[in-house]
C-alpha cells in the first residue's frame, strides 16, 4: 500500500512539474506583440530561400532588427509535400538547402524564423497542411529550429468547437516538440477567437479577414479589409489583449504602394503616406503584432520613417501590454488612449474625414501632462488638452508624460 502511494506521489510530482514547466514556458512567450517581416504580401507563394536570405540581410542592414523586428516569417508556399515517412518537406526547388539551413542562417543574424501551416489537409494556397500530422510536423519544425508557427484554417469546418480542438491539438504538439514555438492562430475572426484562443494555446489570433493595401472598403460588397475597417473591428476588443495574448490585426501594408499580389486585389490600389502612418500609429496603439510585408531590401526614407520610429514602436512594445481604448468615435474623429507601464499615456487622434479638420480634445485625465508629438519628435507644451489640425486620414500621435 505504502509502495502504491509512493508511486502515486512520484507520478503526481512528475505530472505537476511537467505542467508547471509548460505553463512557465508559455507564460514567457510573446510578452509583448511579436514583430517581424512576413513573406506573403510581397512574394505570395513564390518564395525562395535566396529571397528570404536577402530579406534577413536587409532586416539587419536597414535597422529593422535593431528597431525590434526580430522574426522572419515564412508564409504559405514553402511546402513540397511529404517524404516516404510522411515527414513534411520543403519544396526542393524553392529551398534547395532546406529549412534547417535557412533557420541556421537567420539565427546567425540574431533573427528568429517563423513558418506556416493549416489545420486541414491543404493550406489556403493549396499546399500540404498539418491535419492528422500535428505531432510529426511540430517535431519536424522543432528539429529545423522554427520559433513561430502561423496556423491557418482554410478547408476546415466552420463550427467553433472544431476550431478550438484543432488549434489545441497543434498547440499541444508544439509544446511536446521540445522547442519553444510561438503559436499564431489564423481563422480570421469568424469564430471570435479572442474568447477561446488563449485556452487553445495561441499567443496571438487574427481578428479579421485578410488586409488589402487600401484605406477602407469602398462598398459593403467589396471584399478584403482596409486599414480603417480593421481599426473599427478591433476597437471593441481591448479587454482581450495582454502580455502573451494579442489581437492580431494582420500584416502591415506600409510601403507596398499598390503592389500587385495578395494585398493588391479587391481594391488594394495602395494608400497615401498619411494612411500608412495611421496604420503604424494604430497597430502600435492597439498592441497588434507588427509584421511588415514591404520589400525591405529597397526601402524609401519615407517608409523607414514610418516603420522605424522608435518612440512609436515603444508604444507597441510597452510592457503593460494594454490595447488602447476607443474614447471617441464619430464620422470625423476616432480617438484612442493607451495607458503605459510608467504611468504615461499614449493618445491617438485620427481624422476619418476627407478634409483637414480642427479639434480640441480634452484628455479626461487628472493632472497635467507634458505633450510630446511622436511623429514630429517634439514636446509641444504641458496641458490637459490638445488643440490642433489633423489632415485627412492622418493620425496625430502623442505621448502624455506625467508631470
Ligand atoms: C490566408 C491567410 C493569409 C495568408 C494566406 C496564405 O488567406 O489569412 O494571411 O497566410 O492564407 O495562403
Amino acid at each position: 500500500m505504502r509502495k502504491i502511494s509512493l508511486y502515486l506521489t512520484i507520478i503526481c510530482c512528475l505530472f505537476h512539474s511537467k505542467t508547471s514547466a509548460q505553463s512557465n514556458q508559455e507564460s514567457s512567450l510573446a510578452l509583448t506583440p511579436p514583430m517581424g517581416w512576413m513573406t506573403w504580401n510581397y512574394f505570395a507563394d513564390q518564395i525562395t530561400e535566396k529571397d528570404i536570405m536577402e530579406m534577413a540581410d536587409a532586416m539587419v542592414s536597414s535597422g529593422m532588427l535593431k528597431a525590434g523586428y526580430n522574426y522572419v516569417l515564412i508564409d504559405d508556399g514553402w511546402q513540397g509535400g511529404r517524404d516516404h515517412k510522411n515527414n513534411i518537406i520543403a519544396d526542393p526547388k524553392k529551398f534547395p538547402s532546406g529549412i534547417k539551413a535557412l533557420a541556421d542562417y537567420v539565427h546567425g543574424k540574431g533573427l528568429k524564423l517563423g513558418i506556416y501551416s493549416d489545420a486541414s489537409l491543404l493550406t489556403c494556397a493549396g499546399y500540404t497542411a498539418s491535419l492528422h500530422f500535428e505531432e510529426q510536423d511540430a517535431k519536424t519544425f522543432a528539429s529545423w529550429g522554427i520559433d513561430y508557427l502561423k496556423y491557418d484554417y482554410c478547408g476546415a469546418p466552420e463550427d467553433v468547437e472544431t476550431a478550438k480542438s484543432r488549434y489545441k491539438t497543434m498547440a499541444d504538439a508544439l509544446r511536446n516538440s521540445g522547442r519553444t514555438i510561438v503559436f499564431g492562430i489564423c481563422e480570421w475572426g469568424g469564430r471570435k477567437p479572442w474568447l477561446w484562443a488563449p485556452e487553445s494555446g495561441g499567443q496571438l489570433w487574427r481578428t479579421t479577414n485578410d488586409i488589402r493595401d487600401k484605406w477602407k472598403r469602398r462598398s459593403a460588397k467589396e471584399g478584403g479589409e482596409g486599414i480603417l475597417d480593421i481599426i473599427d473591428l478591433n476597437a471593441p476588443l481591448a479587454e482581450f489583449a495582454g502580455p502573451g495574448h494579442w489581437n492580431d490585426m494582420d500584416m502591415l501594408v506600409v510601403g507596398l504602394n499598390g503592389k500587385k499580389g495578395p494585398s493588391g486585389d479587391l481594391g488594394g490600389t495602395g494608400c497615401t503616406q498619411a494612411e500608412y502612418q495611421s496604420q503604424m500609429s494604430l497597430w502600435c496603439m492597439l498592441a497588434s503584432p507588427l509584421a511588415a510585408t514591404n520589400d525591405i531590401r529597397n526601402m524609401s526614407e519615407e517608409v523607414k520613417r514610418i516603420l522605424l520610429n522608435p518612440e512609436v514602436i515603444l508604444l507597441n512594445q510597452d510592457t503593460l501590454g494594454k490595447q488602447a481604448v476607443r474614447k471617441l468615435n464619430n464620422e470625423t474623429w476616432t480617438v484612442f488612449l493607451k495607458p503605459l507601464a510608467n504611468g504615461d499615456y499614449a493618445l491617438a487622434i485620427l481624422n476619418r474625414s476627407n478634409q483637414t479638420q480642427q479639434i480640441t480634445y480634452d484628455f479626461g485625465l487628472t493632472g497635467s501632462y507634458q505633450i510630446k508629438d511622436l511623429w514630429q519628435h517634439k514636446v509641444i507644451r504641458t496641458g490637459k488638452n490638445w488643440k490642433g489640425s489633423v489632415n485627412s486620414h492622418e493620425t496625430r500621435l502623442f505621448r502624455l508624460i506625467k508631470k
